[in-house]
């Protein structure tokens, strides 16, 4: 189902899709691929909406820190915005302090998708479209970006991510939604608790750019090899810790770059009893602990986010890969098709 979310300021009409399966609701925006809303029971069977956002458009392109929102074309953060590729430097759109983050000021997140919906088997999804000029926010070759959102008969959301380009580039898109298992508007995430398999993680400098080895998480905050809350070690006075006001990190998952999703964390409500547990194809999750929600927004329910009011499980290829050889890559070239995948499974 399709209905009118609102207008953008030339009168562009911005459209919200409906889709329900497996106990699974979601509501998803043709402005940046936004997921506007995820519904899923508790363990008693009552749905919340587990997604932070707005519930109309203005707010959205006013002021989101990218809720619920499609990423691109680089995910996190690139060193003052510069790379070299093939010999050639490339500028790109810088937004943060000195840096690019999430493939600048205006990246997947701001610009209008084309939506098709499809029906296969016992899934439901979206297909989204989107063709980024050559240039656009300084990226090289234009890159034709597909997203299917699939929900499954299970109930799962499934996101695969397609892109050819006609001239050598880097590519690194990811999903930006704030979970908080207990509803969008029932404060702090500091009680759930989350799982990650990754035994290392990527400390970053002070404008939070990869420095340094990677890390191997044991002894430190950074460790969520064993359940533990996100509470558990938020406040400790870990000079990265201090650096991201919080969680805001790249963990090096063990499985590594893989051809089919594999399983790499789960998050855990205890008052509600919902879960979710993430699979993916990435080689890198950013966890990102809602440390710069300020009390400025007002969400979907009609209350204030807070500092921690959620947290973000963005998987993805590593911050500033293009500038770190040692990385796995990000480039992609004319011919190649770049393909990622990321499944949520919901219990309760
Ligand atoms: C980044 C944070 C940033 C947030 C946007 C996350 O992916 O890692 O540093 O503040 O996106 O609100």
């Amino acid at each position: 189902m399709k209905e009118l979310f609102g207008r953008l300021a030339d009168g562009t009409k911005i459209y919200r899709w409906s889709l329900e399966n497996g106990g699974t609701r979601l509501k998803v925006l043709s402005y940046g691929g936004i997921v506007q809303s995820l519904e899923i029971p508790d363990s008693r069977g009552r749905y919340a909406n587990v997604s932070l956002g707005f519930d109309n458009i203005e707010d959205y392109v006013a002021s989101s820190p990218y809720f619920g929102a499609l990423i691109g074309r680089y995910g996190n953060r690139m060193d003052k915005g510069r790379f070299t590729l093939d010999g050639k430097a490339y500028q790109v759109d810088v937004n943060d302090g000195e840096n690019s983050l999430h493939g600048g000021a205006r990246g997947f997140d701001k610009q209008v998708w084309d939506i098709e919906p499809f029906t296969e088997g016992s899934d439901v999804g979206l297909n989204l479209y989107y063709t980024s000029v050559d240039g656009e926010m300084g990226f090289p070759g234009t890159l034709k970006t597909k997203v299917t959102y699939t929900l499954t008969g299970q109930g799962d959301w499934r996101i695969d991510y397609e892109a050819t380009t006609d001239e050598a580039t880097v590519v690194n898109p990811t999903s930006h939604v704030y979970w908080n298992l207990a509803g969008e508007s029932s404060g702090s995430v500091h009680d759930h608790e989350l799982t990650i398999a990754a035994s290392r993680y990527t400390p970053v400098d002070k404008g939070l750019i990869p420095a340094g080895e990677p890390a191997p998480v044991a002894g430190t905050p950074f460790d969520f090899r064993v359940k533990k809350t996100i509470g558990e070690n938020l406040r400790e006075a870990h000079q990265q810790l201090l650096y991201a006001k919080g969680f805001d990190h790249n963990w090096v998952l063990d499985k590594g770059v893989t051809a089919q999703p594999e399983y790499i964390a789960t998050l855990c409500d205890p008052s509600s009893g919902r879960t979710l547990s993430m699979s993916t194809t990435e080689p890198g999750l950013q966890f990102y602990s809602g440390n710069f929600l300020d009390g400025t927004l007002v969400g979907t329910g009609g209350t204030i986010y807070r500092q921690g009011d959620a947290l973000c499980l963005e998987t993805q290829h590593f911050p500033d890969s293009p500038n770190k050889a040692e990385f796995p890559s990000t480039t992609l070239r004319p011919g190649q098709t770049y393909r990622s995948a990321t499944v949520h499974s919901f219990g309760r």
